[in-house]
């Protein structure tokens, strides 16, 4: 689906908008990416942007607020807190999450209070739903993918934390990451929210110190390598998948 198609329907699917910072610093490649190349230049070594290498249009148009509340209202989701060591899990409706909880992320509020839908995904509920997403095409030889699926305010994130390889697609909204190397550990704290990094902290870093960083858009699959630091930040209401390799 055209970009511009997309931007004219993800307000309507989702709302909320944080402005956004056109820098990018992480590495791009498209659909002429072979995964030899993948596995030598980036899959042990540094994140890559994939664009146009698979087409979820499909995955997408179940995703929409209403189609979601439709199948999913009554079921109950698992949600986390939005810090980096989440100590607290809380299971409600999927429709109280998204007509209540679901906004925009208050600057001051911590992470260690904020609520956030990701991952600890029902795979017998949702299982016919992400049946429907294909994943990233490349793979690290000994490992298969297991996913996350979220929804989140806009404003929200997971401040910087790390674990295993993976890749992240946005589906609606845009996300912006900040990734360091697993050598260069990031100043932040762990229950403060990105939000409040960004506005306190980023701006402080001399240019040397800066993380990679990019916004992603809906069809745009960010891939991190094994221990690299990230955040994230939710511009919009934004849907997402993961795909860990483990
Ligand atoms: C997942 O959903 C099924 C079907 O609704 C339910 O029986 C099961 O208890 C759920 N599993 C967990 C871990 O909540
Ligand atoms: C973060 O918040 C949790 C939950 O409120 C608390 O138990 C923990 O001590 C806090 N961690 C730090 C480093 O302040």
């Amino acid at each position: 689906m055209a970009r511009w198609l997309l931007a004219l329907l993800a307000p309507l699917a989702w709302a909320g908008a944080v402005p956004e910072e056109p820098r990018c610093t992480v590495e791009g490649a498209d659909a002429a990416l072979s995964a030899e190349l993948f596995l030598r230049r980036f899959a042990f070594s540094r994140p890559v942007i994939l664009r146009g290498v698979t087409d979820n249009s499909a995955f997408r148009a179940l995703c929409t607020r209403d189609k979601l509340l439709a199948a999913y209202g009554q079921r109950l989701v698992r949600l986390s807190t939005a810090n980096t060591y989440s100590y607290r899990k809380v299971d409600v409706p999927f429709q109280e999450y998204v007509e209540q909880l679901l906004k925009p992320q208050d600057p001051t509020a911590l992470g260690s209070d904020t609520l956030y839908f990701f991952g600890d995904n029902n795979f017998t509920e949702w299982g016919p739903l992400f049946q429907q997403y294909v994943p990233p095409p490349f793979r690290i030889p000994g490992t298969s993918g297991a996913y996350s699926f979220g929804i989140a305010g806009s404003g929200s994130g997971v401040p910087f934390h790390w674990h295993g390889p993976g890749y992240s697609e946005v589906i609606f909204g845009r996300k912006r990451w900040f990734l360091y190397p697993p050598d260069k550990t990031p100043h932040f704290h762990p229950n403060e929210t990105t939000l409040a990094w960004l506005q306190h902290t980023y701006p402080t870093l001399p240019p040397a110190e800066r993380p990679l960083e990019c916004t992603l858009r809906p069809g745009e699959i960010l891939y991190f390598p094994d221990r690299w630091w990230h955040a994230t930040l939710n511009l919009d209401t934004s849907v997402f998948i993961s795909t860990f390799l483990g």
